[in-house]
């Protein structure tokens, strides 16, 4: 019997990849979105990626009991991936009670609900922001804490939970995966990184410069202490990130408790480094100027990625080429996102 697995936020960027990575190595996908921030249309796409469908699809918010329950009543869920979550650091500033309320409340509503129908293997989506201004990089599973914003505060109480539920469930199996920079997209060009309004995150904003929707990039800061002065980021593929998961479940009964690692390459690249792998991805100038600092970004961040190296054999394989190829392949189809 293949196993199943429900995906919350299944439908959002990184869910709708790893749905598809699921899908496509045998595994039942249960999706749970309430599609706040994403498309309905994605669903359909991630099919197609696979030539199978998901086991089932529901519009549902991970805080609504009951709604949640109905699904494990419906499903024989082996295996949960939690990915639904607000994610913006700037609108977690300005709305922190509904960061904390979706974020760690729909973490505490399905652990129960998961609980009640003996569901006890769990992979959690958390962020390297929960390090903050990191003093040294790379930064390991073992760097300082120091969460700089209620998204990230949101991350770490999460991974807090989950430990101490560990530690007093003894058969929870918990893996709590630490993403980078997830860029690019699935190299089929049916899924991609869509966001709402302008762009926040570099990738998407340099993809939309390139294919003429934005003038040019602002480039944020070239006084850090970086090789260029510009920000240093550790950029990972989200079929790498997707890849990562689908491993992630299968070393889930490696042992019970709460384990935390990093999702990242351990490569440092800067802005003015993916401006010039864009431009040479998509063969079109990156028209940009240097703007002030952006408040409450970092010098740099990246992975030790050597951690998930040596517990599942398994590393990212994807380059930044690789990631700027998919991303402006996605970008070219769909000039502006989903058409929702
Ligand atoms: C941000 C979040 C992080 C989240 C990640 C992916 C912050 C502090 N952190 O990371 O929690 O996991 O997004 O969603 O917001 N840059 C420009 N011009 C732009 C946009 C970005 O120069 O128009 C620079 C930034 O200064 C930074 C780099 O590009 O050096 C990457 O920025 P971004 O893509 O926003 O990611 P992070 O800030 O690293």
């Amino acid at each position: 019997m293949p196993e199943t697995v429900l995906v919350t936020g299944g439908a959002g960027f990184i869910g709708s990849h790893t749905c598809a990575e699921l899908l496509a190595h045998g595994y039942e996908v249960v999706v749970v979105d309430n599609h706040v921030n994403s498309s309905p249309l994605v669903l359909d796409r991630i099919a197609k990626t696979a030539g199978r469908p998901l086991a089932g699809a529901y519009r549902a918010d991970v805080r609504d009991r009951r709604a949640l329950t109905e699904v494990f009543a419906a499903h024989r869920v082996d295996a949960v991936i939690h990915f639904a979550a607000h994610k913006a650091v700037g609108e977690s500033v300005a709305r922190p009670v509904e960061y904390y309320d979706t974020n760690v409340g729909g973490t505490c509503t399905l652990l129960s609900v998961m609980r009640d129908h003996r569901v006890d293997r769990l992979v959690f989506s958390s962020s390297c922001s929960v390090h903050g201004d990191a003093r040294t990089v790379p930064l390991t599973e073992h760097s300082p804490v120091a969460p700089t914003n209620p998204y990230a505060h949101t991350k770490l109480t999460c991974e807090r939970i989950l430990e101490d539920v560990c530690a007093h469930l003894a058969q929870m199996r918990v893996l709590a995966l630490r993403y980078f920079n997830p860029v690019g997209a699935h190299p089929s060009g049916l899924l991609g990184e869509d966001p709402r309004g302008v762009p926040g995150n570099l990738m998407p904003y340099v993809a939309q410069v390139a294919v003429g929707r934005r003038e040019r990039l602002s480039v944020f800061g070239d006084d850090y202490p970086t090789p260029d002065g510009t920000g240093v980021r550790d950029y990972v593929h989200v079929m790498d990130v997707a890849e990562g998961h689908r491993v992630a479940v299968e070393h889930l009964d490696d042992r019970t408790g709460m384990r935390v690692f990093n999702l990242g390459t351990g490569t440092g690249t800067s802005v003015l480094d993916l401006v010039a792998a864009f431009a040479e991805a998509s063969g079109r100038p990156i028209p940009h100027q240097v703007v002030d600092r952006r408040p409450g970004d970092v010098a740099a961040l990246v992975a030790d990625a050597s951690a998930v190296a040596a517990a599942w054999g398994w590393t990212t394989t994807r380059d930044l080429a690789a990631m700027c190829r998919d991303a402006w392949r996605f970008q070219q189809l769909h000039p502006d996102g989903y058409t929702r």
